[in-house]
């Protein structure tokens, strides 16, 4: 029986996955690198530091960053993303995740963040959303990013709830890879050939409507 939803921040909640990518692209363009159009899916989902990689990796194959340069462009990424997400408010919520949000609570689940963003607390709070969930996994104390399932265990765990309970939301492929990968029910948000791996595709949030996820998930889990 469904118990308990698993939130991904940025992209899911908020618009904020394409201010990462804007401030990744401000990175590669000074370094001389084209993000290619695979980029967008590619770096949701990863850390800072993993998605400093896989901008580098775009690059020249024998430039060499020392770990002080990578910690600079990593800092420089964070501060442009900052200002960009400043101006953020309650007008920025997704449309349809505040009555998903409200339908939840009126079913009494429990409700969780698994973002991998350090900035998701100072999000929650530009959003109005600081008290909505109950809990959220700190990702600076992971072993492993997505698309390890370790994040989406780790929320399970902190709302005391089995895989077969939980359904999470993703935005991104690697993501919803995390998701199946912890044995859970994965909502897809978006291109349903990036997030083919879902149990349940919608194109948009506004699409979200709790009682058909509800039904799906029983449909899949047997309850
Ligand atoms: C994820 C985003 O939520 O958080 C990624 O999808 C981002 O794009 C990651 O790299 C880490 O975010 P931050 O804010 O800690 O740099
Ligand atoms: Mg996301």
């Amino acid at each position: 029986m469904l118990k308990g939803l698993l939130f991904d921040l940025d992209g899911v909640i908020a618009d904020t996955a394409r201010f990462h990518l804007a401030a990744w692209n401000q990175v590669a363009t000074q370094l001389g690198i084209t993000l290619p159009p695979a980029a967008n899916d590619a770096l949701r989902g990863r850390s800072r530091e993993s998605s400093l990689a896989l901008v580098l990796s775009y690059g020249d194959p024998h430039a060499v960053y020392t770990d002080a340069q990578k910690a600079d462009l990593a800092a420089q990424k964070n501060a442009w993303y900052l200002q960009a997400i400043d101006a953020l408010t309650p007008a920025d919520i997704l449309p349809g995740i505040t009555r998903l949000l409200a339908d939840a609570q009126a079913a009494g689940l429990h409700l969780a963040i698994a973002s991998a963003s350090k900035n998701a607390p100072a999000i929650l709070t530009k959003l109005g959303l600081a008290a909505a969930f109950e809990t959220r996994v700190d990702p600076a104390t992971l072993h492993r990013g997505k698309p390890d399932p370790e994040i989406y265990q780790r929320a399970q765990a902190q709302l005391g709830l089995t895989a077969q309970e939980v359904v999470g939301f993703e935005d991104a492929s690697a993501g919803v890879a995390a998701i199946k990968a912890a044995g859970q029910f994965a909502v897809g948000i978006g291109d349903a050939t990036t997030l083919a791996a879902a149990d349940f595709i919608v194109p948009n949030t506004a699409a979200l409507d709790l009682a058909a996820i509800t039904a799906a998930h029983a449909a899949k889990e047997g309850d």
